[in-house]
């Protein structure tokens, strides 16, 4: 078998399965835009289909899509540089996703962290969606041939299930057809972890409001959050070491460094010694300056909702000049008969 060389593309997706928080924004949207420019195509994606593996109100839904498009655009996704796409909208994820739940093995799902995050105690009651969703997820990918995947470290294991998934589709047709996916997990804020609890990862799904910064959140939310955000009694240290078993310490440091483009070294050069009292409305004007500018747009674009409905109808007309080659030549593989083109 010949190696073959697959043009750089980058694909990635968030779920609108609730509000957009700062993890998504600095574990993921914040890297999409920076990619954008550094390869030809990238196509970012609302993966409605998979939000819907747990229960989600229809309104809700539409809304929280919409919104989220909202915040792409408002983090500086350009639907002129990027395609922009909800899953939904371009049949060929969801077609393909059928045939690499044949190809994925019971065994590899039982193994997916988030399935068992997710669906709980009560594994019997989940739906058989969530249990399958590592297999739609790769199908997301492996319909556009993307070469990289810009994500948060939450979804590692998902990306290497993707390879999985590709590897035994190339081994068992005998063919190179499907890429190795890179994950690219970089950056200081890989994990954003929640505000009141230093080993729990912000998520949408906290219970607690106190515990996330939203996207959506206005300039006294986000300071006040911040000021009250768990944190420890000693001045912070001017190296990296000083801040090993201190996790509430090393996520707001890490949010810092995220937002200011800076390392964290360069951070602590600057902070060491200081305490939190001081240091906590530095990091709140910080998130101020940056994130307020990002709700107002959300807002904005949001009084709007037809044009980010034309957005998306537009994205996925250019999606799947990309994706339907892809789908029939899969099935051409597989040996599903169709009218010759
Ligand atoms: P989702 O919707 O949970 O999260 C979207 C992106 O945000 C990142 N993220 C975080 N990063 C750092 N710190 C956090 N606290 C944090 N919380 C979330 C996630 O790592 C992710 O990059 N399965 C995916 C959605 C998906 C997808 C795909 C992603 C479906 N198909 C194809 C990439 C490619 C998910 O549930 O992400």
């Amino acid at each position: 078998m010949t190696e073959t060389t697959f043009t750089p593309r980058v694909f990635s997706g968030i779920q609108p399965s609730g509000g957009l928080t700062l993890g998504n924004y600095l574990g993921a949207i914040k890297r999409f835009v920076t990619m954008q420019d550094e390869v030809a195509e990238s196509i970012y994606c609302m993966v409605d289909l998979h939000a819907i593996t747990v229960w989600q109100d229809p309104k809700a839904l539409q809304h929280n899509t919409r919104e989220l498009a909202a915040g792409f655009i408002a983090s500086g996704i350009s639907p002129e540089k990027s395609i922009l796409i909800n899953q939904s909208q371009v049949p060929e994820h969801a077609q393909l996703g059928w045939i690499f739940n044949c190809v994925a093995r019971m065994g590899w799902m039982q193994r997916m962290t988030q399935f068992k995050d997710k669906a709980g105690k009560n594994s019997q009651a989940a739906s058989l969606g969530l249990f399958g969703y590592p297999a739609l997820m790769a199908a997301d990918i492996l319909v556009y041939h993307a070469t990289h995947v810009p994500v948060g470290d939450d979804q590692k294991q998902h990306l290497e299930l993707t390879r999985d998934i590709a590897a035994k589709f190339n081994h068992d047709y005998g063919v190179d057809f499907f890429p190795m996916t890179e994950p690219v997990i970089e950056g200081a804020a890989t994990r954003v972890m929640s505000l009141r609890d230093g080993s729990k990862k912000m998520s949408k799904s906290d219970p607690s409001d106190a515990s996330r910064i939203n996207m959506t959140d206005n300039a006294d939310t986000i300071a006040k959050k911040i000021r009250k955000a768990k944190s420890d009694a000693d001045a912070l240290p001017s190296e990296v070491k000083g801040l090993e078993d201190r996790p509430e310490a090393r996520n707001l440091i890490n949010i810092y460094a995220s937002m200011a483009d800076m390392t964290v070294d360069q951070v602590l050069a600057n902070v060491g010694g200081k305490q939190f009292g001081e240091f906590k409305p530095m990091l709140a004007d910080l998130a101020v300056a940056k994130l307020s500018p990002i709700s107002g747009e959300m807002a904005r674009l949001m009084s709007d909702p037809a044009e980010i409905d034309r957005i998306l109808a537009k994205g996925a007309l250019q999606a799947r000049e990309i994706t339907a080659p892809i789908l029939q030549k899969t099935y051409d593989i597989v040996g599903m008969v169709r009218p010759a083109i």
